[in-house]
């Protein structure tokens, strides 16, 4: 959103919003299966204040069909989201007329929610006259680790969520650019189907994580898809119909459920290492030349931030942790309750644009594909686009 071909002067009457220094931005997120609001102020010293943040898990209501259905989800979110944001003001100890503006996820997701978070927001700002910041999920997991600490641009990003498994150079607010990303799957989706063929129970990441520390990692030996090629991309339906098949040649008992999660997991953790060690020397050549000294309070050069619902994972956490001490790398991740789907992550990157007044017409549309490394380059959620769905 950083590009000026998208800022938006808010359409209510009035339109002239004026910029505050501290200003307060509610954030809506509702693009998947939580619906959440927080409330956040900014600080100028550092990490913004977390007023409220609040999510509404929906895991029940999908659980019975093993995955998230759009239907079910689009209708909770809009059974909730009204009563949430009037809970956040009320725990931030706030009135509705302190909000500065109100950031909302406008894509990329399911369109049901999104439409149900991005019209809750216009409501809001229509009635209390205040600016619309319209917010791409990705970005919002991208700048999660600000939420909570001094994590200053560049870094490099490895975005592993249930619909996305991105690496991408952050050198700025807006400028994303892609190192590497899914050919097929999204790893979330390849945790949450392992779990579904060995009937874990939904979601099924946490699930797979729990069970792995019960088994034996070297006890099945799974397809590492792509390893060994020289660039950053990954690719894992190979690997989830390996263990379809791994499970369907097993005696189907509670060790093999354990010993076939901790191989999965060891697997996946393999993978990750050999595609990001590419990733990680192509960041380093581009960033030749920009790094004068290395960050404060370190002595690691760059930067390397794991975000989105999978960096909950403790395995993989280690994983990256020994891969970022050999390539000189300082490992950076969110809270766990800032991994998964959040709404203090859209309204961190609401602040972030509010400082740079940009901010979206009302009468922006929803967009269930939105690539992040276009975002400099076609800023405004005008309509939905690209080949590749949500994943891309
Ligand atoms: O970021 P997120 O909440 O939603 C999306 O934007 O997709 O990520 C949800 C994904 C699910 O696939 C879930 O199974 C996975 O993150 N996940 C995990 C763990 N916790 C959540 N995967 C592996 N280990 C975990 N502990
Ligand atoms: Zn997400």
């Amino acid at each position: 959103m950083g590009n000026s071909s998208r800022v938006k002067r808010h359409e209510t009457a009035d339109a002239k919003p004026i910029i505050r220094k501290t200003p307060i931005i509610l954030g809506i997120e509702a693009s998947c299966d939580e619906t959440a609001i927080a409330i956040l102020r900014a600080n100028h010293n550092g990490p913004p204040d977390i007023l409220a943040s609040l999510i509404s898990s929906q895991d029940e209501a999908h659980r019975p069909y093993g995955g998230v259905v759009p239907e079910i989800a689009a209708r909770a979110h809009m059974q909730k989201i009204s009563g949430l944001i009037e809970k956040a003001v009320r725990q931030a100890d706030l009135s509705y007329t302190d909000i500065t503006a109100v950031a909302a996820t406008a894509g990329p997701g399911l369109i049901g929610g999104v439409i149900a978070g991005l019209m809750a927001a216009k409501g809001l700002c229509l009635s209390l006259n205040i600016p619309l910041i319209a917010i791409n999920h990705l970005e919002g997991h991208a700048l999660s680790p600000r939420l909570t600490q001094n994590c200053p641009y560049p870094y490099l990003l490895l975005l592993v969520s249930g619909g996305h498994t991105q690496i991408l150079s952050v050198t700025a607010l807006g400028k994303y650019e892609r190192l590497g990303s899914t050919i097929d799957d999204a790893l979330g989706e390849a945790f949450d189907k392992t779990a579904k063929i060995m009937d874990l129970g939904f979601p099924g990441g946490p699930k797979v994580e729990a069970i792995a520390k019960k088994g034996d990692p070297d006890t099945f030996k799974l397809p590492k898809p792509l390893f060994g090629k020289a660039h950053a991309d990954f690719s894992f339906s190979g690997l989830k119909t390996a263990v379809l098949r791994a499970w369907e040649a097993s005696n189907k008992r509670e060790t093999d459920k354990a010993n076939l999660a901790a191989s999965f997991q060891k697997t996946v953790c393999a993978v990750l290492d050999d595609r990001l060690e590419n990733a990680m020397k192509a960041y380093i050549a581009k960033q030749a030349g920009h790094i004068s000294s290395a960050p404060a309070g370190t002595d690691k050069p760059h930067r390397f931030v794991v975000a989105g619902g999978v960096a909950a994972n403790k395995a993989i956490r280690a994983a990256l942790n020994s891969l970022c001490e050999t390539n000189g790398f300082e490992l950076i991740a969110p809270p766990h309750e800032f991994c998964t789907d959040n709404g203090a992550m859209i309204a961190m990157a609401g602040l972030e644009h509010y400082a740079q007044g940009n901010f979206a017409d009302l009468s922006c549309r929803p967009r269930p594909r939105w690539p992040l490394d276009h975002l400099s380059a076609k800023q405004n959620p005008a309509s939905g686009s690209g080949k590749k769905g949500p994943k891309s």
